[in-house]
């Protein structure tokens, strides 16, 4: 499969200081994102994801390493028309109304003036600010600012689309909406990079994640590949106490259920794995087993936990 963006041990430094040696906001990031795929770039406060972004749209120079857009070197002023941004705390000039601002979008991208009007109306009704296009952003709330942001983001049927923290400022609604969005360029074929610290949102758009942590990438891959096979999930059906009880020590998690029941999570190893089947396989009626899948906040929270542990 092409790649829509590559990254090769791409290392940021950001100024030194000759009392300390620096620490880098980017350590040697290698990540092939493929075409199609909307990546999640997951990462608490400072890991470095602004730092990748400013880097992808040559807004800084790195300090190493090399990462190539749509085949191309960030460096690359043609390519920006095939790319749509969304910068983190998007700031726009306050006395232009939405209309203007989207119009003055349009004409840096290259688009010809007869189909400006038409693109503008286009973004305005998909970020549901149609009836806004004539106030200034001035008067605009955050979550207003967002939209129009957004909305200048796809203006040129972007590609790519990289987008920093998008779901800021946005309330539950805004967010939901802000997901269809990002749904409906996918179909219509854009790739979508994005980064964000609300898990819950990015488990529910992304198919591809990366996680980064104090610069570095912890893993990366396809969110079906990253959060299966995690364990083992098994389920005891009402009145069988006696089956749980004697596996209750090995389970890593436990919950019994209101009608009695019982779901036991495993790790998913193969001793546990053997012991799991002979019991499935004498209880038959009354036991049912499953890959359990760990949702992202979990599996976000530990590989944090084990990069801390080891560091
Ligand atoms: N312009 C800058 N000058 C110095 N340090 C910076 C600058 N921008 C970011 N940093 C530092 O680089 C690290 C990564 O920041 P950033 O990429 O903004 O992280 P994130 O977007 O994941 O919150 C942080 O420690 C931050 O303080
Ligand atoms: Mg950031």
């Amino acid at each position: 499969m092409e790649n829509v963006i590559e990254i090769r041990n791409l290392t940021k430094y950001y100024g030194s200081f000759f009392w300390k040696k620096p620490t880098p906001a980017l350590d040697n990031l290698t990540l092939d994102i493929p075409m199609g795929a909307v990546f999640g770039f997951l990462g608490p406060n400072g890991a470095g994801k602004t730092t990748t972004i400013k880097l992808l749209m040559d807004l800084i120079k790195p300090s190493g390493g090399e990462a190539s857009i749509l085949r191309c070197a960030p460096e690359n002023v043609e390519i920006k028309k095939q790319i749509g941004f969304l910068p983190d705390e998007p700031v726009f000039s306050s006395y232009l109304s939405a209309n203007e601002f989207l119009n003055i979008c349009a004409k840096l991208l290259g688009i010809p003036s007869s189909e400006r009007k038409g693109r503008i109306a286009e973004v305005l009704k998909i970020v549901k600010m149609t009836k806004h296009a004539k106030s200034k952003l001035g008067g605009f709330s955050r979550g207003m600012v967002q939209r129009i942001g957004i909305a200048q983001a796809i203006i040129n049927r972007p590609k790519l689309l990289i987008l920093d923290e998008p779901l800021v400022g946005l309330d539950p609604h805004g967010r939901q909406e802000f997901k269809d969005i990002i749904l409906q360029q996918k179909a219509s074929g854009t790739s979508v990079f994005f980064c964000s610290h609300i898990l819950s949102d990015v488990e529910t758009i992304c198919d591809y994640l990366g996680i980064l942590n104090e610069g570095k990438l912890l893993c990366a891959g396809k969110l079906d590949d990253l959060l299966q096979n995690t364990g083992l999930s098994l389920h005891i059906q009402p009145g069988h106490d006696e089956i749980a009880k004697k596996l209750l020590s090995d389970a890593s998690e436990t919950v019994k259920l209101p009608d009695g029941g019982w779901n036991l999570i495993f790790a998913n190893k193969k001793e546990v794995k053997q012991t799991l089947l002979g019991i499935k396989e004498r209880h038959k009626d009354v036991v049912t087993m499953i890959p359990a899948k760990e949702n992202l906040e979990k599996f976000f929270f530990r590989k944090i936990a084990d990069a801390t542990k080891t560091n």
